[in-house]
């Protein structure tokens, strides 16, 4: 039997261009979704999906996601005295959730970087790899679709969704062939080849790759053996590619929605719909647009 996927990695030492300047001292793992930073939701989905460890590559400036996972005694003691028993839940249960470590990535020398930097603390074992800002709303959870498929495969196992062909050159894409599971030929796929951010022209598929990987110990070898790709990062994706060469990888077309939440416009779109969604607020949030009149061109 193939060993359990115990843990999962966290890259979060980027450096969050794309929302400057909210992320200029502050994390973009720690941007709010509702009311819950994006990488809690990251860390709810593994947890939801059977991981145990909680690894997070940090950077410069980001203390912050290290005391939102810690506890906050002076916070606990003020709810505690104040009677604010639903608050003081939601807190310890950031804190409760998982037992959470921490690595540094001096320097935001890209995605592929980040992951090797957790080498030493997972070891010899296969792992998870979440990507806090692709935030994804699914029945089952994504990571769990992507485990179950590891586990019979045996194999590293990547979450892809189909994209427009104009949206191709801001993803990896993948060149793959549909493979039979579960009676259906249209969710999971043996790849071939893939390339990052490739001209709508050059894309092998409309397959992208998004924010969630399992992956085997193997990996770290061929990222150690790249040189740096695309924009002077070592990518993951030419990782992949580097693997590709020793054993098969999967991607998996997973069931749900992904926000892309690092994005101006993925997050706007991702807060309207986590709010309508909520007990708490979904009723008075609906009227709120309601009355907003969109369709008169506002
Ligand atoms: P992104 O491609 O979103 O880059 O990284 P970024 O720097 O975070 O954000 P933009 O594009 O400049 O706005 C994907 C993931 O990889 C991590 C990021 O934190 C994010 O979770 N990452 C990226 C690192 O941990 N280190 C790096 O050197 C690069």
């Amino acid at each position: 039997m193939q060993p359990k996927v115990r843990k999962a990695v966290f890259p979060a030492a980027g450096l969050g261009t794309r929302f400057l300047p909210a992320t200029k001292a502050q994390p973009k793992e720690m941007l709010p979704l509702v009311d819950k930073p994006l990488i809690q939701y990251g860390v709810e989905e593994a947890v939801h999906s059977g991981v145990q460890n909680i690894i997070i590559v940090t950077g410069r400036g980001k203390s912050a996601i290290e005391d939102h996972f810690d506890v906050s005694f002076e916070l606990e003691n003020l709810l505690e005295s104040r009677g604010k028993k639903d608050l003081l839940a939601a807190v310890r249960g950031v804190s409760d959730l998982i037992d959470v470590c921490y690595v540094r990535q001096k320097e935001a020398l890209g995605l592929g970087h980040a992951v090797l930097r957790a080498r030493e603390l997972v070891g010899p074992e296969p792992f998870a790899v979440v990507l806090s800002d692709d935030v994804i709303d699914a029945e089952t959870p994504c990571l769990r679709q992507l485990l179950d498929i590891y586990e019979f495969f045996n194999a590293p196992v990547i979450a892809v969704m189909e994209v427009p062909p104009e949206r191709a050159s801001a993803y990896g894409i993948v060149d793959a062939e549909p493979i039979t599971h579960n009676g259906a030929r249209d969710r999971l796929f043996r790849i071939r080849d893939m390339v990052e951010k490739p001209r709508p022209e050059d894309a092998p598929s409309n397959l992208a790759i998004i924010g969630r990987y399992v992956l085997t110990p193997e990996i770290f070898d061929s990222l150690a053996a790249i040189d740096p790709g695309r924009g002077g990062e070592i990518q993951l994706t030419d990782g992949l590619k580097h693997l590709l060469r020793r054993r098969p990888i999967y991607a998996y077309r997973f069931e749900g929605s992904r926000y892309d939440a690092g994005d101006k416009l993925g997050f706007l779109m991702a807060t309207v719909e986590f709010a309508l969604r909520r007990r708490d607020l979904g009723a008075e949030f609906r009227e709120y647009l309601q009355s907003l009149h969109l369709d008169g061109g506002q």
